[in-house]
């Protein structure tokens, strides 16, 4: 297999998917035309699918000639509630809706990868299994999968996302640590309410929030080793109902980061106990609400010394560029929970057609070119596992 036939064979398939699926970009949970598209291309290729986890969640499966290994290839499927400003001629149908994260790629890459696939079941033994995955956005997708067996029998998975800040078409693999573990958390604070002007009758909420914030900083700054990485970050605060009357209680939402389980699962001891001090030196209380959304996606270390070997053998040894890890949260995580799993960056920068801008931006757009490639990678890495395993 060489990257020329495939752009020759499966090039334009590609492009025409991706923008299909650009202009159709559904919310989290509710990919209904997205899913149906997947549905009826499979078809189309003689692949067999079933619906897995979510209603719009699809698996497929192409056996090789052979029982053998058996590897999961994940591609995301949901956009993102941003208005799209891109000025593409195939831009977002849907208001307000956009694939500002690139999940159409995905998705197009992987149903390439399908039919490369399919075409050359002859060639190879084992079992690959795709994953169409839904909702990862808002982490329910892949806990939902793994729960109807997507993960059954399968010895490793194996994603790919587009990532704005590498050079189009080449491919960066973590060893460790690709995104960061998301959590969220939600602190109420009740104080006194009382008159503006007599401080001295009430216990102001509004100061033991500010403290509460102040002093959530020192998580990062003062108790985390300075080897590893944190981020705790506020984003909502709310307090008080009135310009002269002091504050009885105030409410704060945020986030946590983190690139290692230890550090992460210190964070919500960390916050409780702040948070619940900080309000009773000055009077209050404060209730934590902690939820984990996605832990950290960790790639395994050999298996991602054998994406770079499948990379550059597909694409050359330039094309496998250093990577570094993102503190954006990825629920492909959850596979790697359960299986040896890898996910690598797929570069999409080019300045000259205008993808320049990071994910989520509401310009966002990718160089097409590297998408085939992406496809290519998909297939290569399957292979080489299937025929070798980890051998890096
Ligand atoms: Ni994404």
């Amino acid at each position: 297999m060489n990257i020329q036939e495939l752009v020759e064979k499966y090039g334009d398939y590609q492009i025409e998917m991706r923008r299909w699926f650009h202009r159709h970009p559904e919310p989290s949970c509710e990919e209904k035309a997205t899913a149906a598209k997947i549905r009826e291309e499979l078809d189309r290729m003689g692949v067999k699918w079933r619906q897995c986890g979510l209603e719009t969640g699809t698996m497929a499966v192409i056996d090789g000639r052979a029982p053998g290994r058996t590897i999961m290839l994940r591609g995301d499927i949901d956009g993102l509630s941003v208005t799209e400003k891109t000025g593409l001629e195939f831009a977002s149908e849907n208001p307000g809706m956009m694939h500002a994260c690139g999940h159409d790629c995905h998705i197009s890459m992987l149903l390439t990868a399908a039919k490369i696939l399919n075409d050359m079941k002859g060639e190879f033994t084992g079992r690959v299994v795709l994953a169409f995955q839904p909702a990862e956005e808002n982490g329910k997708g892949a806990k939902a999968m793994i729960a109807d067996g997507v993960l059954d029998g399968v010895d490793a998975c194996f994603g790919q996302h587009v990532w704005w800040d590498y050079p189009a078409g080449t491919v960066a693999v973590c060893e460790g640590a690709a995104f960061a573990s998301c959590d969220m958390f939600e602190i109420d604070v009740t104080g006194k309410s009382g008159h503006g002007a007599e401080p001295q009758a009430s216990h102001d909420a509004t100061v033991m929030a500010s403290a509460i914030v102040q002093n959530l900083q020192t998580i990062v700054s003062r108790e985390t080793t300075p080897i590893d990485t944190a981020v705790v970050t506020v984003g909502t605060l709310e307090s008080g109902t009135r310009w002269n009357v002091i504050s009885g209680y105030a409410k704060m939402t945020g986030t946590t980061r983190s690139y290692s389980p230890e550090v992460q699962k210190k964070l919500p001891g960390q916050i409780e106990r702040i948070a619940k001090m900080t309000a009773e030196a000055l009077g209050g209380t404060a209730e934590l609400h902690y939820e984990c959304i996605v832990p950290v996606t960790y790639n395994d270390v050999t298996f991602a010394k054998c994406v770079k070997k499948s990379a550059a053998k597909l694409l050359g040894a330039d094309a496998v560029v250093a990577a570094h890890p993102t503190m954006g949260g990825e629920d492909f995580a959850r596979y790697q929970e359960k299986v040896p799993g890898v996910i690598a960056f797929m570069g999409i920068q080019n300045e000259a057609c205008g993808a320049c801008w990071p994910q989520h931006h509401d310009r966002f757009t990718v160089d097409e070119s590297a998408l085939i490639r992406g496809a290519g990678l998909y297939v290569q890495t399957a292979l080489d596992f299937l025929a070798e395993g980890m051998q890096a």
